[in-house]
C-alpha cells in the first residue's frame, strides 16, 4: 500500500511534523502537494528543533527525496533561507524536487495579501501576510507565474506585465500605494533560476513512475480540513486544498494510486486567525492549553486560540478526507484535568445538530454541546503501548475514536520523536 496521505483533520497545526518525520524512515517520497510557506510544522530530532515552512519534513530522512508538487506555491527567498539553514546544521537537500508547474509567490503578491487584509479591517481573514491568496488568484486568473517560466526571460517578461497590469492599477488607484515596476520583479525572479535549476523536476512523471516501482510515497498537506477552499468554513480559509482530493490535483497523482488516508487530529482544538469556532475557551482552561501545548504559531508567532476537542469536526474530517485512520496527537497536553469536556454535537438555534452544518450562518451560531470524560493525572510521556496509559487516558482515546469515525492509529503522548504509540502499523 505505497501512497499515503496524511493531513491535518482541523484548522492546522496538529502536529504533522511529528507525523511525517515518524514515517519518514521508511518512506521513499514526501510530497507537499499545496500551501506555502503559510505552514509550519515543527519537528524535533534528537535535541534538535527544526521549524519548517515550505519544504516537506521529509528532507530530514537521509533515504527520503522531498517534492513539492505542482499545487505548491514557491516563495524562492524563503526557499533559499530554508534550505540555507538546514545546510547549516549539516542536513543534506539535494535531494530535493520541485515541480516546474508550481507557482512563484511573487513580490506583488505579497505586498497585495498585506494590502488587502489591512483593507478589509475588522472583516480581515487573519492571513498569514505571505502571499498565499493572491498567489492562488493569479493562478487562478491565469496570469501567474510558474517556476519554469524562469527559463524563458520573454515569456517571463510578458507574463510579468501581465500580471501587473491590472494590479497596479489597483495599488495606485485604490489602495494608494507605488505602482510596481516590471523590470524589477523580472530581474528578481530571474535572479532565483540558476540556484533552483538542479531541483526543478517533471515531479509527476518521477511520482507516478516511483508508484509503479511500488515506492512508498507520503503525501503531506499542509494547514487543515477546515481552511480548504471548497470544505473549509469559507471565507475564513486558506486558498487551497488541503483535503485529500488535493493530493491528487496537486501532485498528479490519480486517486486510485491513494490507498490510505491518515487524518491528524489534536487531542483538543487550535485556531489561529480569524473565523467560527465552537469550542474555543476564553477562560484559563483556553490559557492552560496554550500555555502546556506551546501553542503558538510557527509561521507567525501569533497566539493560537484554543479550546476542547470538537467531535462534530472530527467526524466530517473523515467525511470529506475519506480518512482511514487518525493519528492523535499532544494527548500528554490534557493530563492534569480532573474531567475533560470533548463537544458531541452542537445546539444551533435550540436544535440539537449531530453533523457539522453546511450553513455558514449556523455554524457561526453553534454552541458546543459537551461530555465530560474522566481525566488522568499520571505522566503518559513514557508509555510505549496503548496499554502503557492509565486507564482514564485509554477511555479518552476510544471514545474519541468512536466518536470520530476512524480508527486511531497512532498517539503521540509527548513532542520527541519517540514518545508515540504506534496502535496499527501505517504502512
Ligand atoms: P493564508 O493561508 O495565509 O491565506 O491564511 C488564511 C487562513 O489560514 C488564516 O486564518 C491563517 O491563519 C490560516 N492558516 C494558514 N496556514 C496555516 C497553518 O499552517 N496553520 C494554521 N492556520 C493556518
Amino acid at each position: 500500500m505505497p501512497a499515503l496521505v496524511l493531513l491535518g483533520a482541523q484548522w492546522g497545526d496538529e502536529g504533522k511534523g511529528k507525523a511525517t518525520d515518524l514515517l519518514g524512515g521508511s518512506v521513499d517520497y514526501v510530497v507537499r502537494y499545496q500551501g506555502g510557506n503559510n505552514a509550519g510544522h515543527t519537528v524535533v530530532v534528537g535535541d534538535q528543533k527544526y521549524a519548517l515552512h515550505l519544504l516537506p519534513s521529509g528532507i530530514l530522512s537521509p533515504g527520503c527525496t522531498p517534492v513539492i508538487g505542482n499545487g505548491v506555491v514557491v516563495d524562492p527567498s524563503v526557499l533559499f533561507s530554508e534550505l540555507n539553514g538546514l545546510n547549516d546544521r549539516g542536513v543534506d537537500t539535494s535531494k530535493l524536487l520541485i515541480s516546474g508547474n508550481a507557482h512563484i509567490i511573487t513580490p506583488y503578491n505579497v505586498t497585495v495579501d498585506k494590502v488587502t487584509e489591512r483593507f478589509l479591517g475588522k472583516r480581515k481573514i487573519g492571513t498569514t501576510g505571505r502571499g498565499i491568496g493572491p498567489t492562488y488568484a493569479d493562478k487562478i486568473n491565469r496570469v501567474g507565474i510558474r517556476i519554469q517560466d524562469l527559463y524563458d526571460e520573454s515569456i517571463l517578461t510578458q507574463k510579468v506585465e501581465a500580471a501587473l497590469d491590472g494590479k497596479n492599477q489597483l495599488l495606485t488607484k485604490v489602495f494608494n500605494r507605488r505602482a510596481i515596476e516590471v523590470g524589477q520583479v523580472v530581474e528578481e525572479l530571474l535572479g532565483y533560476a540558476d540556484r533552483l535549476k538542479p531541483y526543478v523536476a517533471d515531479t509527476v512523471l518521477v511520482l507516478n513512475q516511483a508508484l509503479e516501482q511500488d515506492k512508498v510515497v507520503l503525501f503531506e498537506g499542509g494547514q487543515g480540513t477546515l481552511l480548504d477552499i471548497d470544505h473549509g468554513t469559507y471565507p475564513f480559509v486558506t486558498s487551497s486544498n488541503p483535503t485529500a482530493g488535493g493530493a491528487c490535483t496537486g501532485a498528479g497523482v490519480g486517486p486510485t494510486k491513494i490507498s490510505r488516508v491518515i487524518g491528524i487530529l489534536k487531542a483538543y482544538t487550535t485556531r489561529v486567525g480569524s473565523g467560527p469556532f465552537p469550542t474555543e475557551l476564553f477562560d484559563e482552561d483556553g490559557d492552560a492549553l496554550r500555555r502546556i501545548g506551546g501553542e503558538r504559531g510557527v509561521t507567525t508567532g501569533r497566539d493560537r486560540r484554543c479550546g476542547w476537542f470538537d467531535a462534530v469536526i472530527a467526524r466530517y474530517a473523515t467525511r470529506v478526507n475519506g480518512l482511514t485512520d487518525f493519528f492523535l496527537t499532544k494527548l500528554d497536553v490534557l493530563t492534569g484535568w480532573e474531567q475533560i469536556p470533548v463537544c458531541v454535537a452542537y445546539e444551533i438555534d435550540g436544535r440539537r445538530v449531530e453533523e457539522l452544518p453546511y450553513s455558514q450562518t449556523d455554524f457561526h451560531h453553534a454552541k458546543p454541546v459537551y461530555e465530560y470524560l474522566p481525566g488522568w493525572s499520571e505522566d503518559i510521556t513514557k508509555a510505549k503501548s496503548f496499554s502503557d496509559l492509565p486507564k482514564n487516558a485509554q477511555d479518552y482515546v476510544k471514545a474519541l475514536e468512536e466518536m470520530s469515525g476512524a480508527p486511531i492509529s497512532a498517539i503521540g503522548v509527548g513532542p520527541g520523536r519517540d514518545e508515540t504509540i504506534e496502535v496499527n502499523s501505517f504502512l
